[in-house]
């Protein structure tokens, strides 16, 4: 599948490129295209987030790491990757050669603040890649000594200022959904520097096996997603667009094209997808088509005339109603 059959607009010039469509695969479930590569056109989306990469290789964390959740899945992967340098040596190379024309970021995790930094420095004089997301937000992987920088904005924003004066390149950074308000996170963000805000990333989640007591993951707790996190998802977009001016990319929960279409009227410029990938390897592809169908079926003649196009509630609240 190339191009669409519709009358709607589905690309978008964003950080000084073009977006053939909105659809992305979201970090870490579609690897380096690589694996998914038999399964479907890469070509056909708007583009692909890669595993986070960090400067070490990591086995990642001991099975299971993935399990069923509700209607969501827990998964404690712990950022299994092949490390900079053999991302450098082999992951690019095949990227440069499978995926042109696919605008590529690189998601980046680490311990602390110059681990991100060293991993961009290496990155840079390499191609194969438009920019860096930076995983400020993984649930399984935490910051050395304490919470995710995505969860203390002053910490975030050394990591981001930090990676800033390194590259010219798109640098979008990736929130965590476990905040009492996403928006002063998102402003701390692109005060930074972030070109991008990508939100969110799995929810801390525990499944606890009854027979046995324990805990279904190997790990212990893991990071929840899937349709579970949507409505979070959205309403994170929703917070962050009323703070920030920079594009935003909403993940979280999508697996057709309504729930895409809610983080484009939520205020997101381009949504990612990943567990529903799972399930479908093709669903990025349906996601949008359907948009595209709504589009034709709504006369909406481009993609910018959905994004932000979010109402708002649509009764107003008497002063004796609230959210109970
Ligand atoms: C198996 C698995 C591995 C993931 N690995 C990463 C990762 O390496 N880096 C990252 O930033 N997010 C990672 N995520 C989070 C996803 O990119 C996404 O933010 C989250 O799953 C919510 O989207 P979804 O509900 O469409 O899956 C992972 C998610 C899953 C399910």
């Amino acid at each position: 599948m190339r191009a669409i059959d519709t009358n709607m607009q589905l690309s978008q010039t964003l950080f000084g490129t073009t977006f053939s469509n909105p659809v992305l695969l979201a970090a870490g479930t579609c690897g380096f295209g690589e694996e998914l590569e038999d399964a479907l056109d890469l070509r056909s989306l708007g583009g692909i987030v890669t595993k986070s990469v960090t400067l070490e290789p990591r086995a990642g964390n001991p099975a299971p790491r993935v399990v069923e959740a509700g209607n969501a899945m827990l998964n404690s992967i712990g950022l299994a990757n092949p490390g900079l340098e053999r991302v450098c040596a082999e992951k690019l190379p095949w990227m440069t050669e499978h995926l042109s024309g696919l605008q590529v970021f690189v998601s980046v995790a680490g311990h602390v603040p110059e681990e991100y930094w060293r991993i961009v420095e290496g990155l840079e004089s390499t191609g194969g890649f438009l920019g860096y997301e930076l995983n400020l937000s993984c649930p399984n992987d935490t910051r050395l000594g304490g919470l995710p920088f995505a969860l203390d904005p002053e910490a975030l924003k050394g990591v981001v200022a930090g990676a800033r004066v390194l590259t010219d390149r798109p640098l979008l950074v990736k929130l965590a959904p476990n905040v009492p308000d996403i928006g002063p996170v998102a402003e701390a963000a692109e005060d930074a520097g972030a070109d991008g805000i990508t939100l969110v990333n799995t929810m801390p989640g525990l499944v606890i096996d009854v027979e046995s007591r324990t805990a279904a993951l190997g790990a212990g707790s893991g990071g929840l997603s899937g349709p579970a996190l949507r409505a979070v998802g959205v309403n994170a977009v929703h917070r962050a667009r009323a703070c920030t001016s920079v594009p935003l990319l909403g993940v979280g929960g999508i697996t057709d094209a309504g729930d895409a279409i809610q983080y484009l009227l939520a205020g997101a410029s381009l949504v990612q997808i990943g567990t529903a990938t799972f399930a479908d390897p093709r669903t990025a592809q349906k996601v949008c088509k359907g948009i595209a169908r709504h589009g034709d079926r709504t006369g909406v003649e481009k993609i910018q005339d959905l994004i932000g196009a979010y109402q708002g509630a649509n009764r107003p609240l008497s002063v004796t109603e609230g959210a109970h």
